[in-house]
Parts: structure tokens; sequence; C-alpha cells
């Protein structure tokens, strides 16, 4: 029998969430704030005394205190799938009439046109009306696990009212949508931020997805982040239409976008579009298109899925958003291979956004061919992800006295000689010590793609270049050394220069095709290096090959073997090679060592939480090093390997005497084996 108490708490959570639920998914609050202050803390105050009644589902419960040290990866029970652009009326009618191709002969089709919300997508796990967990769309198969933060969202509900006229079982589901943060929510952070002297976001976008990563779920309720759901998946029950599935959501509580519209046919679509683009300016929140739905579910599943995204939905981008404003001055912007690349300093506008104060000009014929001066009235552009551009210059305002534009003749930061390539509109800085082109290539090598320096970002890189802490890709690796000069700086402290420098470490154990990769060899994207490490095997094969033996190499083009061949024909960088490898680099991806490892044929456990390395990071090494991973330990087990909190697998393992390896030492055992002679 439950106690009064356990019936009041109840009765209380209940009332909050549907005050929640009224204030922040109908934006139509029916208390005072103090009357909700009042029932909160009569709940807050019962649980606090009864601790053992505290469910995770109470509305208490939505800001967190521990910190997400890792974000662990959750593979999504159906992918995510993304979707393909169109950019004009004409493809929107293409797409009508393969979906028209596709089906039976004269069906109707019924599509539902909604606002395409620019935000950041993420799935969110109900099991028995109960918030579980909420992940990133991540490469559409496995996301990271974000559960902590989305909670603090109001507009979530952490318990779905299952009304009785809702006639599925809902047992288990995932619903999908786009979290967003409101443009003036994202005006007044950065405003915030500019006061605190901390970096600005660029537009409301990323500081969503900035915000969805913090690691402290305390500064994400603070954030103000927001949702629309647009879709229920349930693999139990089988829903006839997109309409129906959004009208489910409302009515289990989730708060979707009230201005989606079903059209009869593809005119009606059309007309939508042009409405929705009409109106994209006087939204709260930042669209970057419609997106066009099959209504029927039927047919979406007969015309499936190509690649990553269904034949039944399609995007319809808006046109690239215009502002006038003025050219302030022109710079010149060194870069890592000291291409010299001039750069529009604008005066500040709004757009699609964001604030932009500065545009690329590309090249110098790019400024000639538009006649684009200091002092001019200009038109910039910017469509989603692209970086401003100026678009034309507004001559007829354009002020008495302006000069052509000239290229510089000195590079703007190490004043060394400019010079032309051949058959090339760039112009380069010679000199390869020009601390832009120092910065540039530190940058790259310790970036996301490269060796993922987790901390060391562009401020910090900069900070140290002009420390002379660092110049080359060696000097990173020898920080270790400095340790107790690094800890004097004043924004870093013990704490941060210490997960530096861990980050740094299990940066060696990035394999060799990211390492090929961070070197910053001209034209050797990822890609390339991938194919170039995956045919060579090692850097001294890689080294000793001509350039007629690189270009024959399937998809790897003169320029690449060009470009390589030149690389490594340098002493300089064949020195800059030999550094890396003493300092414990991998240069090559041959498996000779690794079948011999500690590791090869072993069962291996992983338990705890691990800070070194994400779940699904450690077994693609241990897979690597020849090693088996179990989810559960037993006298099979070899190893277990075992992070922070580790519970009731480690002590099973220290009862029946399995070997266990903290993560400090299983990162020493990956650089002794993943790294080459
Ligand atoms: S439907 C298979 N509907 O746009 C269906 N997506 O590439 C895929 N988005 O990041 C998604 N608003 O999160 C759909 N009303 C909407 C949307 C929407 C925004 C995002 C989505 C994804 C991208 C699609």
């Amino acid at each position: 029998m439950a106690s009064d108490i356990e019936k009041r708490i109840e009765e209380l959570r209940e009332i909050i969430s549907d005050h929640d639920y009224c204030y922040y998914v109908l934006a139509d609050p029916v208390i005072s704030d103090s009357e909700y202050d009042k029932l909160y803390k009569e709940l807050e105050k019962l649980e606090n005394e009864n601790p053992q009644l505290i469910t995770p589902d109470s509305p208490t419960r939505r800001v967190g205190k521990d910190l997400t040290k890792v974000f662990n990866p959750v593979t999504h029970k159906v992918p995510m799938l993304s979707l393909a652009n169109s950019y004009n009326e004409e493809a929107v009618v293409d797409f009508d009439r393969r979906v028209k191709e596709l089906l039976p002969d004269n069906e109707k089709v019924e599509y539902v046109v909604e606002l395409k919300i620019d935000g950041a997508s993420v799935s969110l796990n109900y099991v028995n009306g109960v918030l579980k967990t909420a992940a990133t769309r991540g490469d559409g198969t496995v996301g990271e696990e974000i559960t902590n933060n989305v909670k603090t969202i109001r507009s979530v509900p952490l318990k779905l009212k299952m009304t009785k006229s809702i006639k599925y079982s809902m047992n288990d589901f995932e619903v999908r949508g786009e979290i967003f943060m409101r443009i003036n929510d994202f005006l007044e952070l950065n405003r915030e931020r500019e006061e605190a002297g901390e970096k600005l976001f660029a537009n409301p976008r990323n500081s969503t997805a900035g915000t969805l990563k913090l690691q402290d779920p305390k500064t994400v309720a603070k954030r103000k982040l927001n949702i629309f759901l647009y879709s229920l998946i349930s693999l139990e029950d089988e829903l006839k239409a997109q309409e129906e599935n959004l009208l489910l959501l409302k009515e289990l509580g989730f708060k979707i976008n009230p201005k989606y519209k079903v059209c009869k046919n593809i005119e009606e679509v059309l007309e939508v579009c042009r409405a929705f683009e009409k109106i994209r300016d006087n939204l709260e929140y930042e669209v970057d298109g419609a997106v066009i739905k099959v209504n029927s579910i039927i047919q979406q599943k007969i015309l499936g899925s190509i690649a990553k995204s269904p034949r039944w939905a399609v995007a319809y981008k808006f046109k690239a958003k215009q502002a006038f404003t003025k050219v302030k001055n022109i710079t010149w912007q060194v870069g890592r291979t000291g291409a010299v690349t001039p750069v529009a300093e604008l005066e500040a506008v709004f757009l699609a956004g964001s604030t932009i104060s500065r545009a690329t000009l590309h090249n110098i014929d790019e400024i000639r061919r538009k006649d684009i001066r200091t002092g001019d009235k200009v038109v910039i552009e910017k469509g989603g992800d692209v970086i401003p551009k100026v678009v034309s210059v507004i001559l007829d305002e354009r002020p008495l006295n302006t000069m052509k534009t000239d290229p510089p003749e000195e590079c703007p930061v190490c004043n060394s000689k400019i010079v032309k390539l051949e058959n090339e509109v760039a112009l380069y800085c010679e000199n390869p010590e020009c601390p832009a082109q120092i910065k540039g290539r530190l940058i790259h090598f310790a970036s996301r793609g490269a060796m993922d320096i987790e901390g060391l970002g562009e401020a910090l890189i900069e900070l140290f270049v002009e420390n002379g802490f660092l110049k080359t890709f060696t000097d990173i690796y020898e920080l270790k050394k400095r340790r107790n000069e690094l800890i004097q700086i004043e924004r870093l402290g013990e704490k941060s220069v210490d997960n530096l420098l861990q980050s740094i470490e299990k940066s060696k154990s990035q394999p060799f095709h990211k390492v090929l990769f961070a070197l910053g060899i001209r034209y050797v994207g990822a890609g390339a290096a991938k194919k170039l490490t995956g045919h060579f095997g090692s850097v001294n094969k890689m080294i000793s090959a001509t350039e007629k033996q690189i270009s024959e190499i399937h998809e790897i083009g003169p320029s690449i073997s060009k470009s390589l061949k030149q690389f490594f024909s340098q002493k300089h960088s064949l020195e800059i090679i030999e550094k890396l490898k003493a300092e414990g680099l991998i240069f090559s991806s041959e498996k000779r060592k690794i079948n011999n490892s500690l590791l090869t044929g072993k069962t291996i456990v992983l338990t705890g939480t691990l800070t070194l390395f994400s779940r699904d990071e450690a077994g693609e090494k241990i897979i690597a090093l020849g090693g088996k991973v179990s989810s559960s330990v037993s006298k099979k087990t070899d190893y277990v390997v075992y992070g922070e909190n580790a519970g009731s697998k480690l002590i099973k393992a220290k009862d029946i005497g399995v070997k266990l390896i903290d993560e400090k030492e299983f990162l020493k055992l990956l650089k002794e084996y993943l790294q080459n002679d």
C-alpha cells in the first residue's frame, strides 16, 4: 500500500509535469511562477526526507549533479537517415515524379510539408513511458549518449501522458526531432559570453550542438535549449501516416512544430514551400528549408531508402540569405601551407543566424573580377554551412577616392617575399618558419580528424607558439617536460594541464593514416591518407616509392603523388618523421607485431567509466591487437580493463582471479604494440 507521502509525491510530480507541459510545450502557463515554485519546493522537501522514493523521472531530477565524463556510444535501433537536398522548385517536381514512378500506377500521393529546423538532431528512447536515453545522430548508425543533458530541456517530457485514447502499446519506442536554441536566447548567450571574454558561437545551431556536448548538465540547464519532435518510431506499432505520427506525438505530450501542412499534390507543396520561405524571418528560431514527406507510411515503405537518405522525403533548401554591408578593410591571411588569401573585414551585420564581420574573397582574381575595394558597399550571402561570401559591389554607391585592391608583395605576418606558383592563382609566403604557417600546421596536426588532441585548440596553440613552447610537431610531445611552466599560465591550472598532457599521450595511438594526414602534406587529405597507408603499409615503403608508383594507386592523382614525393625528398621532412617515430607515433599499419601482442587471442572485458577512450575506441584497439571483447566476466576472461567507478564486474574478476589492467596501463600496452619500428 502506498503511504500518504508516496501518494502526495506522485501527485506533485504529475501536477508539476502538467505545468511544465503548459509552460514549455504549449507556451500557455496556468499558474504563477511563485505558485509553481511552492509546489516544486514541496516535492523537493518530501524527496529529501524520503530519498528512497526518488525516481529518475521526477521533475526534480532534470538537472543532475554529476559530470558526463564520456559520451558513450549508442547504436540507433533504426538508423537516423539524412535528407537529399533540393535547391529549386524543379527539383521538387522531379522528386514528385520519381515518387510516382516507384508507386503503383495512378496511386494518389499526399505530402506533409514541415519546417526544416536548423539545430541538432536527436533520438529519444522511451521505455514504459519513461525517458531512458537520448542520443545524437552521430554517423546515423551510432550516436553519442547525451541523456543527462537532454533531461534538462524542460519541453522534453520525462514521463509521458498515456491517455486512454492512445490505442498503441508504446512499451519501447524512439522519437526523433531537432533540438534548437531560439534566436533571442542565442543572442543573449553570446552577449553573456562576450562580457565574460569567452569565444562567441557562430550561430544558434553551433551553440545548440556545443551545449549538448557539455559535461556539466547544470550549465546545459541554463542555456535554454528547446525541441521539436517530428517522428515516432515504434517497432511494435504500425502507424499509417506522417500526419498521424505528428498528432500522436502531440497527444503523448511532445512538442511538435504546429506549422506543418498536409498537401494533396505537388503544386500545393510548392505553395507551402514558398509561404514558409516568406515567413522564415518572422520565426523565433532558425529554419534552413522545408522538409517534404510522403504522408502514407505504406507508400514510404514501398519507396524505401537509398544509401543514407529515404526516397520518400526531400529537403527544400531556402535561398541563401543576403545582406548589405560595408568593406572596412581587405586583409591577407596566411594558411598552414603558406597560401595567402584575401579576407574582407566587414561592418558587422546579422545574417542567417549569426553576426558576420568577415568574408573570404578567395583570391586576387576574384577581387579583380568583382572589383572589390575597401570602402565599398557590398552584398554578402550565406547559405547553410557555407562561409559568407561577397556577391557583388554596389557600384552606384562607391565613395570617391577608393583604390583598386593590389596583392601584397610581402607576407603580412613575416614580411618574407610572396611568390605566385605557375598555373595557380594563389599566392604563397615562401617562409616555412612564418609564425602563421607554424600555427596553422600545429592546429591541423592537433585537430579532430588528425591527431585528435583534445584541449589543444586554436587559442592554446596560438599562446604556446607566442610563448615559444611550440614550433614543431615534436614540441607537442615535449610539453610534458614543461609541466611546471605550463601550470603557471593563468588560464590553465594544474588539472587542465594534466588533462592536456594526457590527451597528448593518448594521441600517440592514432593509426598511421591519421598521422600521415596530420603531417599536412599538400593535397593529402584524410581520404588520400587512408588510401596511401592502406597501399604502402609503412612510411619507409612510402618514402622509397617513385612518383609513378604512387600515382598508379587507385584514386591517387598526379597532384597528390607529386606533392608526396616532393615532401619525402626534403631532408627536413625525413627528420620530422624520425623525431615523431622516436616519440612513439605510429608510422606503419602492418599487423606484424600485433599478431603476438599481449592481447592476441585473449578475451577482454571493459568495465567502469573509461576517461581516455570511448568504449568503441577501446574495443577497436583490442580487436586491432588481435583480442576479443566480451561483455561479461567469466573464467574464460583473460583480462579486465577497468575505468572509474567500476562495480560488479571488477569485483567478480577479483574473485575469480582474472588479471586486471587499469586504463593507464592499457594505454601503455597499446602504445607498445601499435607503434612501428
Ligand atoms: S526528417 C528520414 N523533418 O534535417 C527523415 N528532419 O538531413 C530524416 N530536420 O539532421 C529527417 N527538421 O534532424 C526531418 N521536420 C524535419 C526536420 C528535419 C530538421 C533535420 C534532421 C536532420 C536533417 C535532415
